[in-house]
Formats: C-alpha cells, sequence, structure tokens
C-alpha cells in the first residue's frame, strides 16, 4: 500500500476512518520517512518507539518553541501574517531554560503525593458519572460519562463554579474540534472565531485570577494565581491564564479520551472486562495499557534547531517531525501482540504520556481519574455492549471518539 502523508496527518481522514494503524505499522519497519503532504507543512514522520525517545530527550535539538502541531497551509499563512498578536505562550510550547523555570510552577501540585489529595474529588466525581446512567439502558457514553469525568475533576481544581462548567465545556471542545465543522465555533472568519473563543476563555478564568489573589485557598487556582518565579517575580497576567489554558485544555480532552477509548477496548474485549471484575487488583496496569492503545495525543511535533544527522539522514534547521506516539505504542519491537488489549501487560513501556523534557505534567491525575472510573465499572457496570458505531472527531491531534452509544445495566 503507497502511503500518503495525508493518511497520517490530515483531520478529515482521521474523522472519516480513525488513526492509521496499518500505514504505521509499514513505516516502523522502514526507513524515517519525509512527507510533502498538498496543503500541510512537510514533515519526517517519527513512528518507532526508539527514535521518538530520542527526539524527545534532546530538546535542544528538537524543539517546541516553534509549535506543537503541524499547520496546513492556511493556518501557517495566518501565522506569518496575524491579525491577532499572539502574546501568550503555554509552558509545552517553550524551550530549556525557560520551560523548566515554569513548569515548576505547578510541577509540585501535580506529584503522586500532591494528586492523593485529589482522591475523594476523583472518586465522587467517578461515582457520580455512573450514578447518573440510572440502573439499565442506553446512552451516548461520552456525553454522559467520558467528557463529564474530567469536566468535574478539572473545574474543582481549577476553581470553576458547578454552573460554568457546561461553558468550559464548550469552549474547550471547539479549541479542540480541530476541523471538525460540528465542532467549530461559528464566526464571520477563523480569526474572529479564535479571538472571541480566546476572549470568552480570559473572561472565566480572569475572574478566577483575581478573585483567588483576593481570597487565597487550598487549591491550584490560587497556586497559580499567586504563584512566583525562581527569581521571585510574580507570575505575569498572561502567564498566569496560559496555565489555566494549558492545565483545562491538555487535560480535559485527552482523559476524556482514554476514558472513551477504555470503554471501547472493553466493549471489544467482553474478557477483559470480566478479568477486571474479577480481579478489580488489575486496575494499575489496566489503566496504562488504556493510555497505551487509546493514544489520544497522536502526536506533537518538533522542529530541528540545527543541521545535523539523525538516523542517517541530513537534517537541515527548521525541519519538523511529527513524533506519533500511537505509533510508538504498538512498536512491535517494544511491545509483545502489539495491537492485543491486555490489561495486565507488565512492563508496558508505552509513550502515551510523551517522555523527557515535556513528560505530561497531568500523568499522576489523568492516572487516578481513569482508575477511579475503572473502580465503579468492575464494582458496579454488570453488562454493557455496542449500541452503534463510534464516530472519530475531526482531528489529528488529539483523537479520539465523538460518540460511544452504549446499552448497559448497573448495580448498586
Ligand atoms: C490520559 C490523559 C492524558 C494524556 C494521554 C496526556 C498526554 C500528554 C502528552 C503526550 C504530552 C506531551 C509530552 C511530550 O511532548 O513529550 C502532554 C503534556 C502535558 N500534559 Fe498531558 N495528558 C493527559 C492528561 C493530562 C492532564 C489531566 C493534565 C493536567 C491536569 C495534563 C497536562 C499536561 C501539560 C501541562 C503538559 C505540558 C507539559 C510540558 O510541556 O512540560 N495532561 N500530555
Amino acid at each position: 500500500m503507497a502511503i500518503d502523508g495525508l493518511d497520517l496527518i490530515s483531520s478529515a481522514r482521521y474523522g472519516a476512518a480513525g488513526p492509521p494503524h496499518e500505514q504505521w505499522r509499514q513505516l516502523r519497519s522502514q526507513p524515517l520517512r519525509y512527507f510533502e503532504p498538498t496543503d500541510y507543512e512537510p514533515f519526517w514522520a517519527v513512528t518507532r518507539h526508539a527514535d521518538i525517545m530520542e527526539i524527545s530527550g534532546r530538546p535542544d535539538d528538537f524543539c517546541n518553541g516553534e509549535g506543537i502541531v503541524l499547520l496546513t497551509d492556511e493556518q501557517a499563512y495566518r501565522r506569518d501574517n496575524p491579525t491577532i498578536p499572539m502574546v501568550m505562550k503555554t509552558i509545552i510550547e517553550m524551550d530549556p531554560p525557560d520551560h523548566r523555570i515554569f513548569r515548576k510552577v505547578a510541577s509540585g501540585y501535580f506529584t503522586p503525593r500532591g494528586i492523593e489529595r485529589l482522591d475523594e474529588i476523583v472518586s465522587t466525581s467517578a461515582k457520580a458519572v455512573i450514578d447518573s446512567l440510572g440502573s439499565e439502558g442506553e446512552a451516548d457514553f461520552v456525553e454522559k460519562i467520558t467528557q463529564q469525568h474530567p469536566l468535574r475533576v478539572l473545574s474543582t481544581i481549577l476553581g470553576i463554579e458547578p454552573e460554568q462548567e457546561q461553558q468550559l465545556l464548550e469552549l474547550t471542545t471547539q479549541l479542540f474540534g480541530g476541523d471538525d465543522p460540528e465542532l467549530q465555533r461559528e464566526g464571520e472568519t477563523r480569526d474572529e472565531a479564535n479571538m472571541a473563543l480566546f476572549m470568552d476563555f480570559f473572561t472565566m478564568f480572569n475572574a478566577i485570577i483575581q478573585d483567588r489573589r483576593a481570597n487565597p485557598r487550598d487549591d491550584l487556582a490560587t497556586m497559580l494565581a499567586t504563584a512566583t518565579l525562581e527569581n521571585g517575580e510574580p507570575l505575569g497576567d498572561i502567564e498566569t491564564l496560559g496555565y489555566y489554558l494549558i492545565v483545562f485544555n491538555a487535560g480535559h480532552d485527552t482523559t476524556r479520551h482514554s476514558l472513551t477509548g477504555a470503554f471501547q477496548a472493553f466493549l471489544e474485549n467482553p474478557d477483559e472486562f470480566q478479568r477486571l471484575r474479577d480481579d478489580p487488583s488489575l486496575r494499575k496496569t489496566a489503566v496504562e495499557e488504556i493510555v497505551r492503545v487509546s493514544a489520544p495525543v497522536n502526536y506533537m511535533k518538533r522542529t530541528a534547531t540545527r543541521d545535523l544527522v539523525f538516523d542517517g539522514h541530513d537534517i537541515e534547521k527548521g525541519d519538523m517531525f511529527a513524533l506519533f506516539y500511537a505509533s510508538a505504542n504498538r512498536d512491535e519491537s517494544v511491545f509483545d501482540d502489539p495491537d492485543r488489549f491486555d490489561i495486565g501487560r507488565s512492563p508496558n513501556r508505552h509513550l502515551g504520556f510523551g517522555w523527557a523534557e515535556h513528560y505530561c505534567l497531568g500523568a499522576h491525575l489523568a492516572r487516578a481519574s481513569i482508575s477511579a472510573l475503572l473502580e465503579q465499572l468492575a464494582a458496579r457496570m454488570e453488562w454493557m455492549e455496542p449500541a452503534g458505531a463510534a464516530d472519530y472527531v475531526a482531528s489529528s491531534f488529539v483523537v479520539g471518539p465523538k460518540r460511544l452509544p452504549v446499552r448497559y445495566k448497573i448495580s448498586g
């Protein structure tokens, strides 16, 4: 099968057919390949586990500061001819040394011990979403469960009131809707729509920032609103806002798609679901396996900071690399029977949370959120079966199903 770069990167193709696992499988066995797809920036497709680890571990050679997604020609044109000056950079778009300085602002909150204090929020939320299903019926599990659970958890730690949650959900869905017309914000032009979206986020988060500065509490919102950098200077308003945005936006759709991926995997592998019900202590390995197979962050872009040789290829400064985590997670040189969903898989060196410098800041929180939902499922979901096809969001960046209709029966 001839591989077309658009198979790897076109949002529309992901919307129509989901991730291109067959193309990745072929690419993993070939030398690194350069693609120049119509209407997109050209890129080297990095599909092997070892190559992604190496590139991620060399932030001085392969940077994030030039952007983390491959742009369409139209997006690249808008970037080079901006009608809105973009002043805000979040940590994912920073490089050393700034990146380390800014990451430290919140990294203490997201350690395993820091996350322990969120146990109650996370388990209460997981129970509430399963309660909301009633005892039996048919529902879209994305709408009822997988988007609600991370929304509740992240809103709580960021100080969003329950009545604002749905508005926040709409904003983040529009931001990550990729090119999905069903999810995009309406506006005269793309720039106007994006500006309106940004202003809505700003209004919501700024009110919280001001409130926490006046009335500090024991939460992440306060930590960000009152944060200082290593040199003792306070975090500026734009940087504080950027932190809110990255925590919410990086945390919501990723966790949602992992949870939806968990349901998909259990629906396709009922024996594995029975295994979890029989032995709920498998939750820990199950969480890793769910992130491995669902891989909601499909790829991140890196840009070469200088001319260099990588894997025998001459690389020019400015060349772009798409690190396909979803492919690395099925690399047959690292995982036995990689397409098999095995909730006891160990070791499981997946790259679903990335690697090295930019390793996911929220990984422990994501694990806790997935684990809490698995606990509820193992204890209460007596039976479930698909009630229709799952269709994918038209996005090649944060990837997952838009809907997942399921019939079910729940106890207690
Ligand atoms: C299953 C859910 C999640 C997945 C699969 C995921 C995946 C990722 C990946 C692949 C990266 C980039 C790593 C790299 O480029 O090397 C990342 C970065 C990041 N994630 Fe997550 N993430 C998840 C949940 C969360 C949550 C819940 C939060 C926040 C509460 C979060 C916050 C972040 C932040 C702030 C970064 C940027 C880190 C940096 O640049 O230093 N993520 N995540």
